[in-house]
């Protein structure tokens, strides 16, 4: 008991200090996570027969899938493989006459090759501020330079505060503004890390700030649109893959009497809630939560858009991975009445990439039905532009996508917001 006491304290003093070291006493009992000898196996199938038959292979040996087909064509299903159970699997799908490629050899490796590191001390010296996209960064250095945006910009940037996490890091929105033209305008809303794992989502959207905030040939972008972007919508999951788990994609509530953590955030926004592709398994990592909205980081976002539905006009939430483009709904294979309207709004953006294609489709169709989404939320408060991008790569690192990637994937993406915030600068508010 004295220790918890002294953990608690403790901990409410590092929420002053430095709310993203709140990590520390949340995570003091967990010892990080090795990937040692897992793999990344990447598997073919060629018919319903053979989708069964990995199904049940699946299932027996509780595989986890981190990439699951596409429907009806041939297209490959990526397993992260336990060593334990690798000798048998290859066993099994051999028997099958199911082809399978290692894609990771060993997970541990990956994770370990897959961030450069990154100076501090010299950054903050030079630019007062520790963010940069060579590397990944932590949650301290991100909301670092939230703060430093808007100190030194404040005629551009506005840092709002729309609530805390369930481990009480504070929920940062980013307003970016032009404020010679100060008429209600309609805006665009950008959110990253929804899933904790997908690091190259709030690193995107940082570059995205920094483009629209600090790069003067961009002041276009702000002349007729509003920009609200929120790099990090679940910082106690980015923090936790930082220190403890690379591979963990949920929130960090504890909501029930397991041991297993968290709810996915992506399967509890309130559209839907409890349909296909979600689960009522607190261990699961589509797992629901006990009732829409249940977790502080969706249940804040969700009031804060809802607080700005007429303004906002398009809905854009970056996850990795896959190089898509998915239109709602994505609860189940079916299409909003105005989808074609979405559907040429996403292929004009995506056809202003030159480094990376994408595809564009229907969520459920392209990837698969999962309800209680963001977008499909978005989409069903009335924002009519709802899209979710899964960004790169295709499968090579997966969400282990190297630092060295960040610029280029940064890049390719920037001058899509061309295209979108054109169409909203028509769109009345
Ligand atoms: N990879 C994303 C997820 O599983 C896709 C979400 C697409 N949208 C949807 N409403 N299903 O969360
Ligand atoms: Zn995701």
């Amino acid at each position: 008991m004295p220790t918890l006491l002294v953990l608690l304290v403790l901990s409410s003093v590092f929420n002053v200090i430095d709310p993203s070291s709140a990590a520390e006493d949340f995570g003091i009992d967990e010892k990080a996570v090795s990937y040692s000898g897992f793999q990344v196996w990447s598997v073919t199938i060629r018919s319903n027969a053979e989708r069964e038959i990995l199904r049940t292979i699946i299932d027996q040996y509780d595989v986890e899938v981190w990439k699951e087909p596409k429907t009806d064509k041939v297209t490959t299903t990526e397993l992260l493989v336990v060593p334990q159970v690798q000798k048998e699997l290859k066993v099994k799908l051999t028997q099958a006459g199911i082809s399978y490629v290692i894609k990771i050899n060993d997970l541990q490796a990956a994770i370990d090759n897959g961030n450069a590191k990154h100076n501090m001390s010299s950054l903050n010296t030079k630019a007062g501020h520790s963010m940069d996209w060579t590397s990944y960064h932590r949650l301290s250095d991100i909301y670092g330079y939230l703060s430093y945006l808007a100190s030194t910009y404040p005629n551009r940037v506005e840092l709002i505060n729309i609530g805390t996490s369930y481990e009480k890091r504070p929920l940062y929105v980013v307003r970016i503004f032009n404020c010679s033209s100060p008429v209600v305008k309609p805006a665009i809303w950008i959110d990253g890390g929804i899933h904790a794992r997908e690091w190259i989502s709030p690193a995107l959207a940082t570059y995205i700030i920094r483009q629209l905030v600090e790069v003067p040939a961009n002041a276009a972008l702000l002349r007729n649109v509003d920009w609200y972007i929120m790099p990090v919508m679940n910082p106690d999951g980015y923090e936790y893959t930082h220190v403890s788990n690379r591979l963990w994609r949920k929130t960090r509530s504890v909501t029930s009497s397991t041991s297993c953590r968290g709810v996915d955030p992506n399967r509890n926004f309130g559209y839907k809630w409890g349909g296909l592709g979600t689960s009522t398994n607190p261990c699961s990592d589509v797992y629901k939560g006990t009732k829409a909205f249940s977790e502080p980081e969706t249940l804040a976002t969700s009031n804060f858009i809802k607080g700005k539905a007429s303004s906002i006009k398009l809905y854009l939430t970056l996850h990795s991975y896959g190089q898509a483009a998915l239109i709602p709904w994505g609860y189940d294979v079916v299409y909003p009445s105005d989808y074609s309207d979405m559907l040429a709004l996403a292929k004009s953006a995506v056809s202003k990439f030159t480094k990376y294609r994408y595809s564009v489709g229907n969520a459920a169709a392209l990837y698969y039905p999962a309800a209680g989404g963001s977008d499909d939320w978005a989409k069903s408060i009335g924002i009519k532009y709802s899209y979710t991008f899964e960004l790169s790569d295709t499968g090579a690192y997966g969400f282990l996508l190297p630092a060295s990637n960040i610029l280029p994937v940064c890049q390719d993406f920037f001058p899509a917001l061309d295209v979108f915030a054109a169409k909203v600068a028509t769109l009345k508010v």
